[in-house]
């Protein structure tokens, strides 16, 4: 059997970052997770780096090495979606503070010495929220782009337009200038927009699926999830929220759930109108070199089959 992918899941816990933790966490043959690093983004860094914590323990990890990260983005104020996520960027369970401790090195460091010192090609980064900690990383170290296997992340729209602006989707508008960096890096990435993830709907039934598995960290998920949809399903009429970051592991576990194309992807940072926009060139017209595979279909029951499978796990 093949070795699990190595992988460094940067994040913002945030219910969804929680969930694609979960499944990670749950896929132990396929991936090995090297560390997960922390970014201001949902909520302020403080929390996010308790809510990382709080995962691993509810999935009974606390060996998992949680490193701090940005506190803020790289040129602009932070902006944070507790309207969303709640006040502890967490809400909906009732959970326990976390005993683990976050590690001494920074998140920066942390990512460019493991890529440094892993095999060229080996490495995969798994981003669920501003591209902050990235960013930082290939500035200090730019020889780590060519290392790094891939760059998954949850990120943008297109066709979908914005959820935090019209044109904007929230972990891109959070630092886009971080966005910018990253997409002109010549890392391989993979992105799963609002074009993808806006079809992966937490229906009531799926949610009850999850809590019927009966174990904490699922019936705490499902908890989660229920209090995640209810600013969703005002939002978007909807019978469940979108579950946005878990798309990113799913894909490396069942890349054949999604499809997309290579295209050339920039990122707007000079309108006010439309700062943090993703300018997808969807339809190839510009001639600009392709720099991500850009999904825009998802076999959603197949998403959420999975995901129940690998929750069971735990
Ligand atoms: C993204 O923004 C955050 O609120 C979610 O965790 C997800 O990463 C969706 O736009
Ligand atoms: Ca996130």
């Amino acid at each position: 059997m093949a070795e699990p992918r190595k992988i460094i899941i940067d994040t913002d816990p945030g219910q969804d970052d929680a969930a694609a933790i979960m499944l990670a966490l749950g896929s132990p043959e396929e991936l090995d997770v090297l560390g997960i690093t922390t970014v201001a983004g949902n909520v302020p860094l403080s929390r996010t780096s308790r809510n990382a914590r709080v995962v691993c323990e509810l999935c009974g990890r606390p060996d998992v090495k949680v490193y701090e990260g940005a506190e803020r983005p790289l040129l602009r104020q932070l902006i944070t979606a507790e309207h969303v996520h709640g006040k502890t960027g967490l809400d909906g369970p009732v959970v326990d503070e976390p005993v683990m401790k976050v590690q001494d090195q920074h998140a920066v460091d942390f990512i460019i010495e493991t890529i440094l010192s892993h095999e060229a090609g080996t490495v995969t980064l798994c981003t669920l929220g501003a591209l902050t900690n990235i960013a930082l990383a290939l500035q200090k170290a730019p020889d780590i782009a060519p290392r790094v296997r891939e760059l998954v992340m949850m990120g943008g729209g297109f066709f979908e337009g914005g959820n935090i602006t019209p044109a904007a989707e929230f972990n891109i508008y959070v630092d886009p200038d971080a966005a910018k960096i990253v997409f002109a890096s010549g890392i391989p990435i993979v992105m799963m927009p609002l074009d993808v993830t806006h079809r992966v709907l937490t229906y009531k039934s799926r949610v009850e699926k999850i809590r019927a598995i009966g174990s904490r960290p699922a019936v705490a998920m499902a908890e989660m999830l229920e209090f995640f949809e209810r600013f969703d399903i005002e939002k978007y009429g909807s019978d469940g929220g979108p579950l946005h970051d878990p798309t990113v592991i799913a894909y490396l576990l069942r890349p054949e759930l999604f499809k997309g194309r290579d295209c050339n992807v920039e990122i707007e940072t000079a309108s006010e109108l439309t700062v943090g926009m993703t300018v997808v060139d969807w339809w190839q017209v510009t001639g600009r070199k392709h720099n991500a595979k850009v999904m825009r279909e998802v076999d959603d029951q197949g998403f959420f089959d999975l995901l129940t499978e690998r929750l069971a796990r735990l």
